[in-house]
């Protein structure tokens, strides 16, 4: 496969200044070079010394001592992200604080103690969304999803490694990637998971534990078309293993066409480094996608002329489909879905009046064109106002004014995007795939959400189906 040269000389020199960016290796390198770099552990590799270097990496950690990693203590009864001062009886009596208390980072007010919510297993965690303003989720409540919890990668030893059908394998540091034209964009991502355990009844009490799961940033990256450039593509190349630093080896096959596209190689989010949360140093991020397959601590890229049915797109992330006993696999687009954050479950309205209804809407397919509102159980539907600009496969803000009148109330919301596609019901979609009777897990669950508002106020989840 060839790219096409630019037309210009001034393009064909940065295209020839570009190509001399990373190291070039052999194939034989490429497939030790991540591994040696990372003290890891294999992916789809099975190198023998590499467990023996696993248990080195843990004795050190153990060494090092439990009190050195622990985090510097803030004020003690100061909530997450915050520190706690003393309020004074009259601020305009005496200076405030010093700049550069916070030793130059930050932090939030101590008034404010949003935190995600952690599941039993603490193998996610959900955003508030209930309290949450505007579109961009901030960087410290993003939702997060691990296989094997947070790997913590030095930037300066950890390396991409791009190899299989490609003319040259490159080895890509940090700094390498940074040399490359950049772009930034905002978009939304959300775990597969996402609402699962709700299409058989009303499961969680809030909209963090129904719906926490998603999250939009602003990613800076390096577009993956770019660096395929550089390495080329070998005849066939039509699907490339994903591969994580992690201690699960995360991986996942990824079309070419969609590396050819809009995928991008992260190092920034919403104006700083991506948190090691997302994948410190440099994460993989596929626009629209479900989020697993955007594999976090990317150090490798095989370039195959298959995929690799591996692990996590073959036990886990493929979806059942009861109705026949077959599962689809490589069901990777998010579809149209949205949720109300206010009012949601359990919270409580203090009475009759006016209140704005407003939630937020996505659709791995591109823009929100609509949101609708129902307050009567989804009888009649009215237009919601969206809040401009409406970016594609991002997170869209409405808005929609009501007045309670004090009488038990259902209210939900309904997200059309510029597909035309329409968020479905719970029943729809029970009737496309089949129910889920037996414990297991339903992903890609988009279905509309209801809150019913009681008559003393109160909001609690609630399921057409019962
Ligand atoms: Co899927």
């Amino acid at each position: 496969m060839d790219f096409a040269n630019s037309p210009c000389p001034e393009g064909r020199a940065i295209d020839d200044a570009l190509s001399r960016i990373g190291e070039s290796i052999t194939e034989a390198q490429a497939k030790v070079a991540s591994l040696e770099d990372c003290e890891c552990k294999e992916g789809m590799f099975a190198l023998a010394a590499t467990r023996r270097q696993l248990f080195v990496g843990t004795g050190l950690v153990a060494a090092v001592g439990m009190t050195a990693m622990l985090p510097r203590q803030a004020g003690a009864k100061s909530p997450a992200g915050a520190v706690e001062y003393p309020i004074p009886a009259d601020s305009t009596k005496e200076p405030g604080r010093m700049m550069g208390e916070d030793s130059g980072y930050g932090s939030r007010s101590q008034f404010e103690g949003e935190i995600r919510w952690v599941n039993p297993t603490r193998t996610a965690s959900f955003v508030p969304m209930q309290n949450s303003y505007g579109t961009i989720t901030p960087s410290g409540l993003h939702y997060e999803r691990h296989h094997a919890g947070i790997p913590n990668l030095d930037p300066a030893r950890h390396r991409l490694v791009i190899h299989g059908l490609v003319d040259r394998p490159i080895k890509y540091s940090l700094a390498d990637l940074k040399r490359f034209p950049t772009i930034s964009r905002t978009y939304f991502m959300e775990c597969s998971g996402t609402t699962g355990p709700e299409l058989m009844k009303a499961s969680q009490p809030t909209v963090q534990r129904t719906h926490g799961l998603v999250s939009t940033s602003e990613w800076t990256g390096v577009p993956l078309s770019t660096l395929l450039k550089q390495t080329g593509l070998k005849a066939g190349a039509s699907w490339v293993l994903a591969e994580g630093a992690d201690g699960a080896v995360m991986t996942r096959s990824v079309p070419i066409d969609k590396c050819l596209s809009d995928a991008l190689i992260v190092f920034g989010q919403n104006g700083e480094a991506i948190r090691p949360e997302q994948g410190y140093p440099m994460r993989l991020f596929l626009p629209g996608w479900e989020g697993n397959i955007s594999i976090k601590w990317l150090r490798r890229l095989e370039v195959s002329d298959k995929p690799f049915y591996t692990r996590e797109e073959t036990s886990k992330y493929t979806d059942l489909i009861t109705k026949t006993g077959k599962a689809r696999i490589f069901t990777f687009t998010m579809d149209a879905k949205s949720v109300i954050t206010f009012p949601s479950g359990e919270m409580k309205l203090p009475g009759a009046g006016f209140y704005e209804i407003t939630g937020l809407a996505w659709s791995g397919r591109g823009k929100i064109a609509r949101v609708e509102i129902s307050t009567d159980g989804g009888q009649t539907w009215s237009l919601a106002a969206l809040q401009d600009p409406v970016l594609p496969i991002s997170q869209t803000r409405f808005r929609f004014p009501w007045i309670w009148t004090g009488a038990p109330a259902t209210i939900q919301s309904r997200a059309t995007d510029e597909t035309g596609y329409t968020q479905p019901t719970h029943q729809q979609l029970i009737a496309e795939r089949g129910p889920l009777e037996a414990p297991g897990m339903f992903y890609h669950m988009n279905a509309i959400q209801g809150w019913g508002i009681t008559a003393d106020g109160g909001v609690k989840n609630v399921h057409p189906l019962g």
